[in-house]
């Protein structure tokens, strides 16, 4: 397996059909993440080019199998957040085999090396407990909380912040 930074302009278009392929197949109903909004290239080509993301893929073979989305202003001047870790998805049948680890673990190491990050965030629904897991074993902190924020199955749900300072 490897992990690389998406570079939109190299991808053809059998790349984008096998990320979009990826996108629409890596949330399952009982997932945290929000669905259906990458239904097709045209709208999976907004994303990917979208100025203010970042993508992560991980590959095996040439097959992506897992992806990262970070969302960082580099543009902003003076008042900078930090970069957001804003989803993590793992194809169903390649979870629990240490693939969102290695994944999260590549995207932390290349988001340090820019010195203007100080900090690395994420919200993720105190319920999901697998995910949490993994962060916190990557040295995230809990940095707030806020009660019923979404909706899960019209259900009001917790979110948790967690940060990873520097
Ligand atoms: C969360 C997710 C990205 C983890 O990816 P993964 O490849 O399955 O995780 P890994 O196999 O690399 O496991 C890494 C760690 O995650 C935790 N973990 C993974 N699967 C777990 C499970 N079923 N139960 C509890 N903890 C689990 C463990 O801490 C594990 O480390 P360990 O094996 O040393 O115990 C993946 O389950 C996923 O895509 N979930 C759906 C989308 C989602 O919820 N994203 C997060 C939104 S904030």
């Amino acid at each position: 397996m490897h992990i690389l930074e998406l570079n939109y302009k190299t991808q053809s278009d059998s790349e984008i059909e096998s990320l979009l392929y990826m996108f629409i197949n890596s949330y399952s109903e009982e997932d945290f993440m929000a669905s259906q909004e990458i239904i097709d290239t045209e709208a999976l080509r907004k994303i990917l080019q979208h100025n203010d993301l970042i993508h992560f893929i991980a590959y095996e073979d040439k097959t992506p199998i897992a992806y990262c989305q970070i969302i960082y202003k580099a543009q902003s001047a003076n008042f900078n957040s930090g970069a957001k870790i804003n989803a993590i998805s793992v194809l169903p049948s390649k979870r629990g085999q240490g693939v969102g680890l290695l994944l999260l673990t590549e995207v932390i190491n290349a988001l340090e090396s820019n010195p203007k990050i100080k900090n690395i965030y994420l919200d993720v629904a105190k319920s999901n407990e697998t995910a949490i897991k993994l962060y916190k074993q990557l040295g995230f902190q809990k940095a707030g909380e806020l009660k019923n924020l979404f909706t899960k199955n019209d259900v009001l749900i917790d979110i948790e912040t967690y940060s990873l300072n520097k």
